[in-house]
């Protein structure tokens, strides 16, 4: 049975993102609500937040409804990565088959602009990889450690990579970056004429912080190719801003 209309007493939110944090921050001083934050454990030395954290998967769905029921939860809130679509996928079934609500919380996608060499938007990864073809050997990639097996059999290209922690697996041959957003638009302009990148390969995150690498892509003269998000599962409600999250435990909307 859904509990749509009940008070949310005991919140999971599933984190990996800046409005994760924000929201665990802003519930942590609420006495009414127990949340806990929920990290995949990828990054190493995550942001501490002031809320109870655990670290790790939990086991396929299945492993995410047990945690559910053991615990309590009354709602999940899915503020995980717009690509992180295992996960969400898991949430949607432990939430339906657990009959807790499910609410996601995610940022609006950055839309297609007009850009001096042009936005491409490619459906997935490997799909990125082969448009490169097209373009010029420079090519600044920020799609996450874990998505840069994709592009190893792209030939002549030279790879410029930024990650909070350096890939294991680096491409070759490349320079890594190691950084934690916010970026600048002054550093990434600089960036990207210190080593002449002739394309930009990122995801459509729609992180407010990372959008003046879009900004000084088009004023650099740098193409764009961007991976669109992939399909999510419907969730009892959807919400783009933090504030509508806090609003709507509050009763207020
Ligand atoms: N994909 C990206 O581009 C990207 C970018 C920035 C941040 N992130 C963050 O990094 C994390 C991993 O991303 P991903 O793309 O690898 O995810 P994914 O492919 O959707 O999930 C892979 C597995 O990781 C575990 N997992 C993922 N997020 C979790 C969370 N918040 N709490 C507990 N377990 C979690 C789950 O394991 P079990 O099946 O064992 O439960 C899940 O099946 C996410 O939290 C995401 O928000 C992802």
């Amino acid at each position: 049975m859904r509990l749509a209309s009940s008070p949310v007493q005991r919140l999971l939110v599933l984190g990996g993102t800046q409005e994760a944090r924000e929201l665990c921050e802003a519930l942590a001083p609420r006495v009414d609500i127990a949340a806990t934050l929920s990290l995949a454990g990828v990054t190493r030395t995550p942001r501490a937040v002031a809320i109870d954290t655990r670290y790790g998967g939990f086991g396929g769905s299945a492993g995410l409804a047990a945690y559910i029921c053991a615990n309590d939860i009354t709602a999940v809130v899915d503020a995980t990565h717009p690509f992180a679509a295992r996960i969400s996928a898991n949430a949607a079934a432990a939430c339906r088959d657990t009959g807790c609500m499910l609410w996601r919380l995610e940022r609006p996608a950055w839309s297609p602009t007009i850009t001096r060499r042009g936005w491409h938007s490619v459906t997935d990864v490997p799909s990125a990889a082969e448009a490169l073809t097209e373009y010029g050997p420079r090519v600044f990639l920020t799609v996450g450690a874990r998505s840069l097996a994709a592009f190893t059999d792209v030939a002549d290209k030279y790879w410029i990579t930024r990650s909070i922690e350096a890939p294991e697996h680096p491409l070759t041959p490349s320079t890594h970056i190691r950084g934690r957003p916010p970026f600048s638009y002054a550093k990434e302009i600089t960036l990207l004429r210190d080593y002449a990148v002739d394309v930009l390969v990122t995801k459509n995150s729609g992180a407010p912080m990372l959008a003046d690498k879009l900004r000084a892509a088009d004023a650099a003269g740098v193409a764009i190719i961007m991976i669109e998000r992939p399909a999510l599962s419907p969730a009892d409600r959807a919400f783009s801003r933090v504030i509508d999250v806090l609003s709507a435990l509050s009763g207020h909307q």
